[in-house]
Protein backbone atom coordinates (compact mmCIF):
# COMPACT_ATOMS: atom_id res chain seq x y z
CA UNK A 1 0.00 0.00 0.00
CA UNK A 2 2.89 2.52 1.00
CA UNK A 3 4.63 1.92 -2.43
CA UNK A 4 2.17 3.36 -4.45
CA UNK A 5 2.05 6.76 -2.68
CA UNK A 6 5.20 8.89 -3.01
CA UNK A 7 7.71 8.90 0.05
CA UNK A 8 8.26 11.87 1.77
CA UNK A 9 10.02 13.51 5.33
CA UNK A 10 8.81 16.53 6.48
CA UNK A 11 11.12 19.26 8.50
CA UNK A 12 9.49 22.03 10.86
CA UNK A 13 11.86 25.16 11.22
CA UNK A 14 13.57 24.12 8.18
CA UNK A 15 14.63 28.02 6.93
CA UNK A 16 17.64 27.80 9.03
CA UNK A 17 19.96 26.10 11.99
CA UNK A 18 19.08 22.23 12.59
CA UNK A 19 16.03 21.90 10.20
CA UNK A 20 17.80 23.42 7.13
CA UNK A 21 20.84 20.82 8.34
CA UNK A 22 18.31 17.79 8.74
CA UNK A 23 17.06 18.49 4.92
CA UNK A 24 20.54 18.13 3.43
CA UNK A 25 21.37 15.11 5.71
CA UNK A 26 18.15 13.60 5.18
CA UNK A 27 18.40 13.97 1.65
CA UNK A 28 21.91 11.90 1.26
CA UNK A 29 21.02 9.07 4.09
CA UNK A 30 17.35 8.12 2.79
CA UNK A 31 15.77 7.18 -0.29
CA UNK A 32 12.96 9.95 -0.12
CA UNK A 33 10.94 11.85 -3.36
CA UNK A 34 10.53 14.97 -1.66
CA UNK A 35 11.12 16.79 1.33
CA UNK A 36 8.26 19.44 3.07
CA UNK A 37 10.11 22.55 4.28
CA UNK A 38 7.61 24.04 6.53
CA UNK A 39 8.92 27.52 8.04
CA UNK A 40 7.90 31.24 7.89
CA UNK A 41 10.50 32.45 5.73
CA UNK A 42 9.67 31.60 2.56
CA UNK A 43 12.51 33.20 0.83
CA UNK A 44 14.83 30.83 3.13
CA UNK A 45 12.71 27.90 2.31
CA UNK A 46 13.06 28.50 -1.80
CA UNK A 47 16.81 28.79 -1.15
CA UNK A 48 17.27 25.26 0.41
CA UNK A 49 14.94 23.72 -2.14
CA UNK A 50 17.49 24.89 -4.68
CA UNK A 51 20.24 23.48 -3.09
CA UNK A 52 18.60 19.78 -2.55
CA UNK A 53 19.90 17.85 -5.86
CA UNK A 54 18.76 14.31 -5.45
CA UNK A 55 14.97 14.67 -3.24
CA UNK A 56 12.65 17.26 -4.60
CA UNK A 57 12.10 20.27 -1.63
CA UNK A 58 8.98 21.15 -1.49
CA UNK A 59 8.97 24.95 0.03
CA UNK A 60 5.47 25.44 2.38
CA UNK A 61 5.21 28.71 4.10
CA UNK A 62 3.43 28.18 7.37
CA UNK A 63 2.84 30.19 10.83
CA UNK A 64 3.31 26.80 13.69
CA UNK A 65 2.06 29.17 16.53
CA UNK A 66 -1.45 29.21 14.62
CA UNK A 67 -4.13 26.72 13.88
CA UNK A 68 -4.21 27.81 10.18
CA UNK A 69 -0.62 27.44 9.53
CA UNK A 70 -0.94 23.76 10.91
CA UNK A 71 -3.67 23.25 8.72
CA UNK A 72 -1.95 24.29 5.59
CA UNK A 73 0.43 20.72 6.31
CA UNK A 74 -2.67 18.57 7.62
CA UNK A 75 -4.95 19.85 3.83
CA UNK A 76 -1.88 19.02 1.77
CA UNK A 77 -1.19 15.55 2.97
CA UNK A 78 -4.76 15.24 2.89
CA UNK A 79 -4.67 16.13 -0.75
CA UNK A 80 -1.29 14.21 -1.83
CA UNK A 81 -2.17 11.03 0.40
CA UNK A 82 1.98 10.71 0.95
CA UNK A 83 3.42 7.86 2.57
CA UNK A 84 5.40 10.02 5.62
CA UNK A 85 8.08 8.32 5.92
CA UNK A 86 10.32 10.76 8.10
CA UNK A 87 8.41 13.93 10.59
CA UNK A 88 11.12 15.75 12.12
CA UNK A 89 9.30 17.82 14.94
CA UNK A 90 11.93 21.00 15.04
CA UNK A 91 10.68 24.58 14.74
CA UNK A 92 11.18 25.69 18.26
CA UNK A 93 12.49 29.07 19.81
CA UNK A 94 13.37 30.06 23.35
CA UNK A 95 15.72 32.83 24.92
CA UNK A 96 17.39 33.44 28.36
CA UNK A 97 15.47 36.19 30.62
CA UNK A 98 13.28 36.69 34.10
CA UNK A 99 10.46 35.66 34.26
CA UNK A 100 8.46 38.16 34.57
CA UNK A 101 10.29 40.26 31.95
CA UNK A 102 8.92 38.45 29.34
CA UNK A 103 5.81 39.13 27.31
CA UNK A 104 2.99 37.11 27.60
CA UNK A 105 2.12 36.52 23.75
CA UNK A 106 5.62 35.46 23.68
CA UNK A 107 5.45 32.90 26.01
CA UNK A 108 2.51 31.85 24.53
CA UNK A 109 3.66 31.84 20.87
CA UNK A 110 6.36 29.54 22.53
CA UNK A 111 4.31 27.16 24.29
CA UNK A 112 2.24 26.81 20.86
CA UNK A 113 5.17 26.02 18.86
CA UNK A 114 7.35 24.19 20.91
CA UNK A 115 4.61 21.86 22.51
CA UNK A 116 1.39 22.28 20.80
CA UNK A 117 2.93 22.15 17.02
CA UNK A 118 4.62 18.80 17.57
CA UNK A 119 1.36 17.40 19.54
CA UNK A 120 -0.99 18.33 17.34
CA UNK A 121 0.96 18.15 13.70
CA UNK A 122 2.36 14.49 14.98
CA UNK A 123 -1.84 13.57 15.39
CA UNK A 124 -2.67 14.86 11.97
CA UNK A 125 -0.18 13.16 10.22
CA UNK A 126 0.21 9.89 11.74
CA UNK A 127 -2.33 8.58 9.20
CA UNK A 128 0.04 8.62 6.54
CA UNK A 129 2.73 6.63 8.03
CA UNK A 130 3.21 2.88 8.95
CA UNK A 131 5.92 0.68 9.37
CA UNK A 132 9.45 2.12 9.48
CA UNK A 133 7.90 5.56 9.45
CA UNK A 134 10.31 7.62 12.14
CA UNK A 135 9.09 10.47 13.96
CA UNK A 136 12.31 13.33 15.50
CA UNK A 137 10.96 15.66 18.19
CA UNK A 138 14.08 18.24 19.27
CA UNK A 139 13.89 19.19 22.36
CA UNK A 140 17.30 19.78 24.10
CA UNK A 141 19.90 19.20 27.43
CA UNK A 142 17.45 21.79 28.94
CA UNK A 143 14.49 18.88 28.78
CA UNK A 144 16.75 17.69 31.55
CA UNK A 145 15.72 19.93 34.25
CA UNK A 146 14.01 22.79 35.70
CA UNK A 147 16.41 26.26 34.17
CA UNK A 148 15.88 29.33 35.93
CA UNK A 149 15.71 31.85 33.47
CA UNK A 150 14.89 29.86 30.89
CA UNK A 151 12.29 28.73 32.69
CA UNK A 152 9.44 28.11 29.65
CA UNK A 153 11.58 26.94 27.72
CA UNK A 154 12.94 24.12 29.45
CA UNK A 155 9.61 23.41 30.47
CA UNK A 156 8.46 22.70 26.98
CA UNK A 157 11.27 20.77 25.95
CA UNK A 158 11.07 18.99 29.16
CA UNK A 159 7.19 18.06 27.18
CA UNK A 160 8.78 16.85 24.40
CA UNK A 161 11.05 14.75 25.69
CA UNK A 162 8.16 12.75 28.08
CA UNK A 163 6.00 13.20 25.05
CA UNK A 164 8.30 11.16 22.80
CA UNK A 165 8.42 8.32 25.42
CA UNK A 166 5.24 8.09 25.86
CA UNK A 167 4.45 8.25 22.49
CA UNK A 168 7.10 5.68 21.39
CA UNK A 169 5.85 2.97 23.24
CA UNK A 170 2.27 3.48 22.14
CA UNK A 171 3.16 2.95 18.52
CA UNK A 172 6.01 0.54 18.90
CA UNK A 173 3.54 -1.83 17.69
CA UNK A 174 2.36 -0.10 14.68
CA UNK A 175 6.98 -0.15 14.12
CA UNK A 176 6.85 3.66 13.85
CA UNK A 177 9.87 4.96 15.54
CA UNK A 178 9.76 7.91 18.13
CA UNK A 179 13.46 9.44 18.87
CA UNK A 180 13.65 12.87 21.08
CA UNK A 181 17.14 14.68 20.17
CA UNK A 182 18.57 16.47 22.67
CA UNK A 183 21.09 19.08 21.81
CA UNK A 184 23.23 21.08 23.96
CA UNK A 185 24.30 24.78 22.66
CA UNK A 186 24.88 25.29 19.28
CA UNK A 187 25.52 27.40 16.83
CA UNK A 188 22.18 28.31 14.88
CA UNK A 189 20.35 31.12 14.60
CA UNK A 190 18.99 30.22 18.19
CA UNK A 191 22.41 30.88 19.78
CA UNK A 192 24.07 33.36 17.40
CA UNK A 193 27.52 33.35 19.32
CA UNK A 194 30.30 32.86 17.13
CA UNK A 195 32.77 31.30 20.23
CA UNK A 196 33.44 28.17 21.21
CA UNK A 197 32.53 28.35 25.08
CA UNK A 198 30.44 30.57 26.81
CA UNK A 199 29.99 30.61 30.28
CA UNK A 200 32.01 26.98 30.75
CA UNK A 201 29.52 25.95 28.50
CA UNK A 202 31.03 24.23 25.37
CA UNK A 203 28.88 25.55 22.24
CA UNK A 204 28.59 22.47 19.80
CA UNK A 205 28.86 22.08 15.89
CA UNK A 206 24.92 21.94 15.03
CA UNK A 207 26.00 19.28 11.95
CA UNK A 208 27.82 16.90 14.10
CA UNK A 209 24.45 16.77 16.20
CA UNK A 210 22.45 16.40 13.12
CA UNK A 211 24.63 13.36 11.66
CA UNK A 212 24.35 11.59 14.93
CA UNK A 213 20.35 11.95 15.25
CA UNK A 214 19.93 10.90 11.56
CA UNK A 215 22.66 7.87 12.48
CA UNK A 216 20.16 7.45 15.77
CA UNK A 217 16.74 7.92 14.18
CA UNK A 218 18.03 5.01 11.57
CA UNK A 219 18.89 2.73 14.63
CA UNK A 220 15.04 3.72 15.87
CA UNK A 221 17.10 5.02 19.26
CA UNK A 222 14.57 6.61 21.85
CA UNK A 223 16.90 9.09 22.70
CA UNK A 224 19.91 11.33 20.72
CA UNK A 225 22.75 12.99 22.49
CA UNK A 226 25.77 14.11 20.72
CA UNK A 227 28.69 15.10 22.90
CA UNK A 228 30.54 14.33 26.02
CA UNK A 229 29.16 17.15 27.54
CA UNK A 230 25.49 16.77 26.96
CA UNK A 231 25.79 12.85 27.76
CA UNK A 232 27.32 14.34 31.65
CA UNK A 233 24.07 16.66 31.64
CA UNK A 234 21.94 14.26 31.77
CA UNK A 235 23.53 11.32 33.53
CA UNK A 236 23.83 14.44 36.12
CA UNK A 237 20.55 15.93 35.88
CA UNK A 238 19.67 12.35 36.75
CA UNK A 239 20.99 11.72 40.07
CA UNK A 240 19.62 14.65 41.69
CA UNK A 241 16.37 16.44 43.04
CA UNK A 242 14.74 18.77 40.96
CA UNK A 243 14.76 21.36 43.67
CA UNK A 244 19.22 21.15 44.06
CA UNK A 245 18.87 20.78 40.10
CA UNK A 246 17.03 24.32 39.86
CA UNK A 247 19.75 25.73 42.57
CA UNK A 248 22.25 24.99 40.57
CA UNK A 249 21.23 25.91 37.14
CA UNK A 250 19.78 29.36 38.76
CA UNK A 251 23.71 30.16 38.44
CA UNK A 252 24.08 29.25 35.11
CA UNK A 253 24.54 31.80 32.48
CA UNK A 254 23.27 31.11 29.37
CA UNK A 255 24.43 32.99 25.92
CA UNK A 256 21.68 34.72 24.62
N1 LIG B 1 20.72 25.90 18.88
C1 LIG B 1 20.66 25.41 20.09
O1 LIG B 1 21.52 25.68 20.91
C2 LIG B 1 19.56 24.46 20.47
C3 LIG B 1 19.81 23.57 21.52
C4 LIG B 1 18.82 22.68 21.88
C5 LIG B 1 17.63 22.64 21.17
N2 LIG B 1 17.41 23.50 20.14
C6 LIG B 1 16.13 23.40 19.43
O2 LIG B 1 16.40 23.11 18.07
C7 LIG B 1 15.28 23.52 17.29
C8 LIG B 1 15.78 24.28 16.08
O3 LIG B 1 16.41 25.47 16.52
P1 LIG B 1 17.76 26.01 15.89
O4 LIG B 1 18.79 25.93 16.93
O5 LIG B 1 18.01 25.37 14.59
O6 LIG B 1 17.40 27.56 15.76
P2 LIG B 1 17.00 28.45 14.52
O7 LIG B 1 18.10 28.49 13.53
O8 LIG B 1 16.53 29.73 15.13
O9 LIG B 1 15.77 27.68 13.85
C9 LIG B 1 14.46 27.74 14.36
C10 LIG B 1 13.51 27.34 13.26
O10 LIG B 1 12.17 27.35 13.80
C11 LIG B 1 11.34 28.05 12.88
N3 LIG B 1 10.23 28.70 13.57
C12 LIG B 1 10.27 29.51 14.66
N4 LIG B 1 9.04 29.98 14.91
C13 LIG B 1 8.20 29.47 13.98
C14 LIG B 1 6.83 29.60 13.70
N5 LIG B 1 6.03 30.41 14.42
N6 LIG B 1 6.31 28.90 12.65
C15 LIG B 1 7.10 28.13 11.87
N7 LIG B 1 8.41 27.96 12.08
C16 LIG B 1 8.95 28.63 13.11
C17 LIG B 1 12.26 29.10 12.25
O11 LIG B 1 11.76 29.46 10.96
P3 LIG B 1 11.09 30.87 10.55
O12 LIG B 1 11.68 31.93 11.42
O13 LIG B 1 11.45 31.02 9.10
O14 LIG B 1 9.63 30.66 10.75
C18 LIG B 1 13.54 28.29 12.08
O15 LIG B 1 13.53 27.57 10.88
C19 LIG B 1 14.38 24.33 18.21
O16 LIG B 1 13.30 23.52 18.63
C20 LIG B 1 15.28 24.66 19.39
O17 LIG B 1 14.56 24.81 20.57
C21 LIG B 1 18.36 24.42 19.77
Amino acid sequence: MTNERKKIAVITGASSGFGRLFALELEKNLDLEEIWLVARREDKLNELASMLERVKGIPIAADLSTEEGLNIISEKAKKEKPFIKVLINNAGFGRSEEFCEGEEKYYSDMIDVNVKAPVILTRKLLKYMSESSMIANIASSAAFAPLPYFSVYAATKCFILNFSYALGEELKERDISVTTVCPGPAQTEFFKTKEKKVNHLKIEDPVKIVEKAVRDMKKRKRISIYGSQTNLLRFVSSLMPRSLLAKIAGHIKFPK
